[in-house]
């Protein structure tokens, strides 16, 4: 991240995305920048007939389709953890610029309960509202709107309503990639390898089971990275969630693939317990669709063991194929180190 980057976007494609009727910008400022041609820039405008300058967030850049597809259509849903959708539109270069409403306000510290859980109950709200809406993408009932997607975004629509549907990243590779690994007499020493084969041959034995648990919990829309830096606190006093490049529908307990992770390094352990159970509470508030506590606690355990064994078959397939752009040596060890305690865990609960 740096505060100096250059602005890449044009005036002219800027003014664009703001509003057709922009007579000046008065302000902009770069502050978050990760690769080349990629930025989030802070920029105030003045409208024309209006004296009262307006602030966007503006992020720029490759890939970012679904996210302005998943903007449009919160918008159209009237969603209001989501800052308000200003513009969005294709770059010549194939790039999308997507502009919303500016929250001042602080992240989140998800170290401390308090901060945990107003963020969670605020995600659980918003997922439980998306469980009764997702119902649509899955052939009964009627579609969420249109509205408001552009032209150039229909091939990403298309793409989200096909891929969405596919719940097959629970297929099991990890049987495969371990058997020819297993034959490797140096990786196998270092990947202490009687714990983490007999943790591979059984969870071969029981992944239907354990993808049932997972695929037990409602099926809602997941900006696809829940993490302290992609919600935002207000200072109007509202919480909001940022970030929908990954977003997608999956069995709720997937929200906290990631935050599930951060929070396993925190001291206080318990933290995680924290996180689930205000998630849970908020989610059940709403009403929409019941959620029990045991069997989401259940389909947690059993996606840890899935992240483990997917990522674990993952470090043996680059091992293997000789890519090593990573140290995909020590993730392996690590992955197969924490795997029979994770699946120990899980069993008790399937
Ligand atoms: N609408 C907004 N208002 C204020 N700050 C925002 C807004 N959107 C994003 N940010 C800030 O910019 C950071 C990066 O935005 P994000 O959409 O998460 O981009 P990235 O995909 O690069 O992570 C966020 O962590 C947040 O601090
Ligand atoms: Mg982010």
């Amino acid at each position: 991240m740096a505060t100096d980057a250059p602005a890449v976007l044009s005036p002219g494609a800027l003014a664009a995305v703001l509003d057709t009727g922009v007579d000046a910008i008065v302000h902009r400022e770069s502050f978050y920048w990760d690769t080349p041609g990629r930025g989030i820039e802070r920029v105030t405008w003045v409208p024309r007939a209006d004296v009262t300058p307006s602030v966007a967030c503006v992020k720029y850049g490759a890939g970012l389709e679904r996210e302005a597809l998943a903007q449009s259509a919160l918008l159209d849903a009237a969603v209001d953890a989501v800052p308000t959708l200003i513009g969005c539109r294709q770059l010549p270069d194939g790039g999308v610029v997507l502009a919303t409403r500016w929250v001042e306000g602080r992240t989140p510290d998800f170290s401390t309960e308090a901060d945990l859980v107003a963020g969670c109950t605020m995600a659980a709200q918003f997922a439980a509202e998306w469980a009764d809406r997702v119902r649509a993408y899955f052939g009964s009932g009627t579609p969420l709107p249109r509205r408001g997607v552009p032209a150039y975004l229909e091939p990403a629509w298309k793409w989200l309503l096909t891929h969405v549907r596919d719940v097959r990243w629970y297929e099991i590779r990890l049987a495969r990639y371990a058997a020819s690994v297993l034959e490797q007499d140096d990786l196998l020493r270092e990947l202490d390898a009687s714990l983490a084969a007999d943790a591979c041959r059984e969870i071969s034995a029981v992944a239907s089971r354990l993808a049932h648990r997972i695929c037990s919990t409602p099926l809602t829309l997941d900006p696809g990275d829940f993490a302290r830096e992609n919600a935002l606190f207000g200072n109007d006093g509202r919480a909001y969630l940022l970030d929908f490049e990954r977003v997608r529908i999956v069995p709720v307990v997937n929200w906290f693939e990631r935050l599930g992770e951060d929070l396993r390094g925190q001291p206080a352990h318990s933290l995680l317990d924290v996180a689930l159970r205000a998630f849970v509470d908020g989610w059940n508030a709403t009403g929409v669709v019941p959620l029990g506590w045991e069997i989401f606690r259940g389909a947690h355990n059993s996606l840890r063991v899935w992240r483990h064994a997917s990522e674990l078959s993952g470090c043996l397939r680059d091992l293997v194929q000789g890519n090593l752009t990573y140290d995909a040596r020590a993730s392996a060890v690590r992955c197969a180190r924490d795997l029979p305690k994770l699946f120990e865990t899980a069993m008790t609960t399937l």
